[in-house]
């Protein structure tokens, strides 16, 4: 993977996140609903990397799907670079566990598709999409199809294609959960690259203490099913932060305190 190229053309506004009591149950046949979030409110800051943490159950899925606009809070509101969340758009990019790429597409076809659909694939577009396969080393790999990449690459590729669209807000849920350890490492020191370069806000939904430590400016916890905020913890670890920064006794320091939050 090379180091992640600054371009003038891919200088995003990063968009603040606001969510306000927000309150979402599950509605299910002949059944009691099953509330998911009772009254999560975060601000996420413009340019931030924020960590969601929780445990199995407790609506970090849900409330990133409410951000995303894919689904509707009951009530709350959550305002995205100062309008309020009606429904996807593409200046939110979202990345899941499983990369969505289209599988009858190739690599260079799935990352032109966002332009394409919205009618802006111009020649300037294809140059950055050039640039962004060369970004995150799949030059090589842009006439293949999904089946014919590696995990880690239909990641790298899933990346690309909303990265193309320019979002003031990424959106990441688990994203590298199902990758080998050597993979996810490199996945990580991509996004923090990326990030410090790009300073796009990030949410980032994870299981993983060390992993949230390792990404994270500040890491929400969320309490047990159903989902409120249990703590904001500021990381406060410097930045350009790397791999070698997880041996550190700050960093051992900074995953016991989101432990103790966890398990209080
Ligand atoms: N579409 C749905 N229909 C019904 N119930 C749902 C739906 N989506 C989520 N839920 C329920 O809402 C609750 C929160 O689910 P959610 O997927 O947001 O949790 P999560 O924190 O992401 O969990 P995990 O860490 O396991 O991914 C769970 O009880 C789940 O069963
Ligand atoms: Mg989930």
């Amino acid at each position: 993977m090379s180091a992640v190229v600054e371009s003038p053309a891919v200088a995003e506004q990063a968009t603040g996140v606001r969510i306000r009591d927000v309150h979402k149950t599950f509605h299910r046949k002949r059944r009691p609903g099953r509330a998911a979030l009772e009254g999560v409110s975060l601000d996420v800051e413009p340019g931030e990397f924020l960590c969601l943490l929780g445990p199995s159950g407790c609506g970090k899925s849900t409330l990133l799907s409410i951000i995303a606009g894919f689904t509707s809070a009951d009530s709350g509101e959550v305002i995205v670079g100062g309008r309020a969340v009606t429904g996807p758009g593409h200046e939110r990019g979202v990345l899941f566990q499983t990369p969505n790429l289209f599988p009858w597409l190739t690599t260079w076809q799935n990352v032109l598709y966002g332009p394409k659909a919205r009618g802006v694939l111009t020649a300037e577009v294809r140059e950055e999409a050039a640039e962004l396969l060369e970004t995150v080393g799949l030059a090589d790999a842009r006439d293949a199809y999904p089946h014919e990449l590696s995990g880690g690459m239909r990641h790298r590729a899933a990346f690309a294609r909303v990265l193309i669209n320019h979002p003031g807000v990424l959106l990441m849920d688990e994203p590298f959960g199902a990758l080998d350890a050597i993979t996810r490492a490199g996945m990580q020191r991509f996004l923090l690259e990326l990030w410090q370069k790009r300073r796009t806000t990030i949410v980032f939904v994870t299981h993983d203490v060390e992993e949230a430590a390792l990404l994270g400016d500040r890491v929400c916890v969320l309490s047990a099913p159903p989902g409120g905020t249990k703590a904001v913890l500021d990381i406060g670890l410097p930045r350009p932060r790397s791999y070698d920064d997880t041996e550190t006794l700050e960093f051992v320091q900074a995953k016991r305190r989101i432990r103790e939050v966890l398990e209080r």
